[in-house]
């Protein structure tokens, strides 16, 4: 059986590449993903100038395409796939500051980094809730935002969790309850949903001023 690294390694360019190409607008099973990217960007580039910024799952860097422009400290980022690292590499070396950007082929618990801002997208699903107990208790200082995938008794889910269960067969994700992370981030974290994101939702613990629309 494929370790949950192989299969990333496996799956990461095609995943990405089914997720974020452009489609016809009302017929686009993905738009929850590329929405949650959207939102992702739109709510950190109110707060990214002059901050570092940590994203764990960061695969081949499609968050920070959307945010490289900015006035950011530094980003680091961080993927136990290496064929995701090596993408994002050789996309960010023509990238003229490229002083600012450091990546880092490793397990997404296995350190505790320092920066401003912690963002994972799609992340928690694919991890256990031991790795997320690591996560939230590394940077529970710091400001975060994770998406995950809500669990609800939803058709939309059901569809997902079997579409899941054949493509991917051997790992698929979870779908944890708003309460169940909320009780592993403590008493600072917020639940964000919107009907874009379908059952997709944000645990965050971001600046009051952020605006979400
Ligand atoms: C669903 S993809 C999301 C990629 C990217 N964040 C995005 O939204 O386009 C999940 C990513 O998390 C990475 N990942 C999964 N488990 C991980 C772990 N334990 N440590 C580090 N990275 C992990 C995978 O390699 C993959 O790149």
């Amino acid at each position: 059986m494929l370790t949950k690294k192989e299969f990333w390694n496996q799956k990461i360019s095609s995943w990405e590449k089914s997720k974020y190409k452009k489609t016809l607008k009302y017929f686009d099973v993905n738009s929850s993903v590329k929405f949650r990217l959207q939102l992702a960007v739109a709510l950190l580039s109110q707060i990214a100038e002059g901050k570092s910024l940590l994203e764990l799952g960061c695969g081949s860097g499609l968050l920070w395409d959307c945010m490289k422009l900015l006035n950011m400290k530094s980003y680091k980022g961080v993927d136990f796939s290496k064929i995701a690292i090596e993408t994002f590499q050789k996309k960010a070396q023509n990238f003229k500051d490229r002083k600012q950007i450091s990546l880092s082929c490793e397990d997404c618990a296995q350190n505790n980094y320092p920066a401003n801002i912690v963002v994972s997208l799609g992340l928690l699903d694919w991890i256990p809730t031991e790795k997320i107990n690591t996560i939230a208790e590394n940077y529970k200082e710091n400001w975060y935002l994770h998406s995950f995938s809500e669990k609800r008794h939803s058709f939309s889910q059901f569809l997902h969790a079997l579409y899941s269960r054949v493509n991917y067969k051997v790992w698929t994700p979870r779908y944890r309850s708003a309460d169940k992370l909320l009780s592993i981030f403590g008493p600072k974290a917020k639940i964000y949903r919107h009907p874009r994101l379908s059952f997709g939702a944000f645990i965050y613990h971001l600046p009051s001023h952020i605006k979400f629309s």
